[in-house]
């Protein structure tokens, strides 16, 4: 008896689930839209052989969090503004329930649920909008004071890079310092700073504005005004100069110097040759003198070996 009744049971679930066949529901895993622009969240449904004259009954869009942004019942469509179904002039009979989101801002990125209720079934099916952004073609400036070129790229999602290259291509974005500002909008303003080395000698740099997924967008060439390039090229011939004055100063001085130092040996040389001219006489009287005459000044004539003991 009780096994009757468990056969019994079977019979009717099977009934009832081949009576309520099953609802396919068919969305793309992500789905990308534009800043701005309208975004479309693809989902269609298909009802199982089963479930194929089962009449739409509800149809149901709700955003991550709870929040509901599209409801179809009986008849009646109740959406929030910005929200509709894709396809235009939709009815019951339109098994593609695609949603359209315009205006689309980044606060709109996220999961997304596609539900629908027919007399014969239920479907669901989760969603996810990505939302992008892209960059404002760079600006770059120069500031003189601090030698510093300033790239700026804003308006961008999600966050980007900016990257500097000199005119034959070697990137330079090592030697800058970026910054990401989020807007009120919730979109980038990227900028970057590079300070030119004084070395450098470069006509111009490029600043290139990449997209999160490493994707060139936009770039910009500031070319190194005339002006900056003479004054760098001053100071390298001021300091070019001096590397070649200074040893010539050195040698000239030395020179001069030289010359100085000779015509002094050579003036008193001189007056050597004249104070020798004269002197044996002074000298051999003197010496007669010093030598008969004065006992303190004969010891001094000891030290030296010509005086006479
Ligand atoms: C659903 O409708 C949208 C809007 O008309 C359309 O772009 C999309 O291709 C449709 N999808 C299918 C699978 O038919
Ligand atoms: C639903 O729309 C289709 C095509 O847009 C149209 O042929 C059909 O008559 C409409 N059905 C109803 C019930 O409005
Ligand atoms: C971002 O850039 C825009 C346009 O240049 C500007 O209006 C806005 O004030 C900037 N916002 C921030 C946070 O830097
Ligand atoms: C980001 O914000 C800081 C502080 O408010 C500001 O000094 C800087 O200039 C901003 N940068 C950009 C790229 O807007
Ligand atoms: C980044 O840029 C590339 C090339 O332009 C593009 O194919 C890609 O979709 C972009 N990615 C994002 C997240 O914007």
């Amino acid at each position: 008896m009780a096994s009757n009744g468990v056969l019994l049971l079977l019979t009717f679930i099977h009934i009832s689930i081949g009576h309520a066949g099953f609802i396919n529901v068919e969305v793309r895993a992500e789905n990308v839209g534009k800043y701005g622009q309208q975004s479309l969240l693809e989902c269609v449904y298909k009802p199982s052989e089963e479930a194929e004259d089962g009449q739409l009954i509800w149809v149901h869009w709700k955003k991550e969090g709870g929040e509901d942004i599209l409801f179809f019942h009986k008849g009646d469509t109740t959406a929030e503004s910005r929200y509709s179904f894709a396809e235009p002039s939709w009815n019951t009979t339109n098994r593609n329930v695609s949603l359209l989101i315009t205006k689309t801002s980044v606060k709109d990125e996220g999961e997304y649920t596609c539900e629908m209720e027919t007399e014969r079934g239920h479907g669901m099916k989760e969603t996810r909008l990505r939302v992008t952004a892209k960059y404002n073609k760079p600006a770059i400036k120069f500031d003189p004071r601090t030698r510093t070129l300033i790239c700026e790229s804003d308006s961008g999602y999600p966050e980007g890079q900016l990257r500097w290259f000199e005119e034959f291509g070697t990137e330079w974005t090592k030697s800058a310092q970026m910054e990401a500002n989020k807007t009120e909008s919730g979109l980038f303003n990227l900028s970057s700073k590079m300070t030119l080395k004084d070395g450098s000698t470069f006509s111009s740099y490029t600043c290139k504005v990449f997209n999160v997924s490493g994707g060139k967008e936009e770039e910009a060439t500031y070319p190194v005004p005339e002006a900056v390039k003479k004054a760098r090229a001053q100071e390298k011939e001021v300091d070019h100069t001096t590397k070649v004055v200074a040893p010539l100063l050195v040698i000239g001085s030395l020179i001069v110097g030289l010359l100085l130092l000779m015509l002094l040996l050579y003036k008193r040389r001189s007056q050597l040759v004249r104070r020798f001219s004269t002197r044996p006489l002074i000298m051999g009287d003197h010496q007669r003198v010093d030598t008969s005459d004065s006992p303190v000044e004969q010891g001094e004539d000891q030290s030296c070996p010509d005086s006479p003991a």
